[in-house]
Order: C-alpha cells, then sequence, then structure tokens
C-alpha cells in the first residue's frame, strides 16, 4: 500500500504511463509543437486523457461526436480516432487564431474530411446545430463559466445512451469553495446540475500529474 503520494511523483507516473500506454504521446508533438509556436496556451488534455477520450468514444460506438474548445485540436484528434472512418466531429472554438492552428493539425493527423470547425462563441453555435442527428458523445472543454449551458445545450443535441464528458471538474478542488473564481463557480453549477439532473446519470474521476489536481466528469444521457 502506497503511505505517501506527493506532487512531484504524480508527472513522473504520469510519464511513465504516457510512455508505456499512450505510447510516446501517439504522435501528437506535432500538434504541441504548434501550440507553442502559436503562443497559444498549453491547456490542452494530457495525453493520457486525450486516450481517455478517444477509448470512451470507442467503447460507447461513437459515430458522431461534439467538442466544445477546440485550442489546436489536440483532444479534438483523439476524438477523431475514436470512431470509425464514416464518423463525424464538429467542434467549437471561439478564437479564429486557434481554429487555423487546429485545422492545419487535424488536416495534418489526417482527419480533414472527418473534422468540422465552427468558429464563434458556442452559444452561437450550438442553438444551429440543432435539428440534425443527434450527437452519441460530447466533450464540454471550453469557458468554465459556461459550463451549465453547455451541459444543458449538450441535452437537447443527444439522445439517451449518448455520453457527455466535462474536463476540469476539480480545479485543483476550489469547486468546494468557488469564492470569487467564475471559473470554479460554474464548474460547481454544472455538476450541480448534473447531478440533479434525472435525464444524467455520472461519476467524476479526478486526476492529477503535470495538469494539477483536476478531473472529467462522465455522465450517460437516460
Ligand atoms: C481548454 S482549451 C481546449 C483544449 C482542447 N479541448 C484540448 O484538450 O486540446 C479551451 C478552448 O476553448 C475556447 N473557448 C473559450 N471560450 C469559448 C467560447 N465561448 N466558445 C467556444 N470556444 C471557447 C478557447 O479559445 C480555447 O481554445
Amino acid at each position: 500500500m502506497v503511505e505517501h503520494v506527493n506532487q512531484p511523483g504524480w508527472a513522473d507516473v504520469e510519464e511513465y504511463l504516457s510512455t508505456t500506454l499512450v505510447r510516446g504521446g501517439a504522435g501528437m508533438d506535432a500538434v504541441i509543437s504548434s501550440t507553442d509556436a502559436a503562443g497559444m496556451p498549453r491547456i490542452e488534455v494530457a495525453p493520457t486523457a486525450g486516450k481517455l477520450l478517444m477509448l470512451l468514444a470507442r467503447i460507447q460506438g461513437a459515430r458522431r461526436v461534439l467538442e466544445i474548445g477546440t485550442l489546436a485540436g489536440f483532444s479534438t484528434i483523439w476524438l477523431a480516432r475514436g470512431i470509425p472512418e464514416d464518423g463525424h466531429v464538429t467542434t467549437c472554438e471561439f478564437l479564429p487564431e486557434h481554429a487555423a492552428v487546429a485545422r492545419k493539425n487535424i488536416d495534418a493527423a489526417g482527419f480533414g474530411a472527418k473534422v468540422e470547425i465552427r468558429v464563434g462563441p458556442a452559444l452561437q453555435t450550438l442553438p444551429t446545430l440543432a435539428g440534425g442527428d443527434p450527437y452519441d458523445f460530447v466533450f464540454i472543454d471550453a469557458d468554465k463559466g459556461n459550463d451549465v449551458n453547455y451541459v444543458q445545450w449538450a441535452l437537447k443535441l443527444t439522445r439517451p445512451g449518448s455520453v457527455i464528458v466535462m474536463d476540469n471538474v476539480v480545479w485543483e478542488g476550489a469547486i468546494l469553495d468557488p469564492g470569487e473564481d467564475p471559473d470554479a463557480a460554474g464548474i460547481r453549477a454544472a455538476l450541480d446540475f448534473i447531478g440533479s439532473s434525472p435525464r444524467l446519470d455520472a461519476t467524476a474521476i479526478q486526476t492529477a500529474g503535470t495538469k494539477g489536481w483536476d478531473g472529467f466528469a462522465i455522465a450517460i444521457v437516460t
């Protein structure tokens, strides 16, 4: 039994798990380099988390994926890898400069035909997606203050059996006492909504590593 767990050890373990199970980052180095080169923030999911998204999409048999928050396309590419050849990812990104970097990365990864990037505030894009086939899988990872709105839109755009994953649900523990932090308050509001929604059955997994102390909420639409 491990008696002492400390933060420096988490990053070492993540490195080992990435190398061993994600196999050295699985060819995603170019996406990380492009993020740095463009001066964009390094707020993409960790490689182990990206692969978790890919595996969840595969396990669920997802064909149609919706992502809110593209950045440079790191998680988008993982999601595209988790769906069949004729599957589709719609990803929403507010900043045109982020979307441009993501477009190049997604095309270079060979998923150009599978991924559509919708540029603009997601709350303006999401209503335009209504009326089409439901999404099987939704990944929420944008401005945290809008998380509860994104979960509510995800419910409108999915079907029973769809999976909704929301990133950053621990936020270094700040969700317990958001105080003046609007991101923590937004995450907390979304978690409270998910936990009380009769249409969602959910849990969360806490994560610790190079991205600090955080976690994913995972819900199924009932
Ligand atoms: C945490 S990053 C996404 C990381 C990405 N999912 C990954 O793991 O590779 C959040 C992204 O959401 C975008 N964003 C922020 N507010 C937004 C909004 N209102 N609508 C759409 N995208 C937004 C940011 O510009 C940023 O690129």
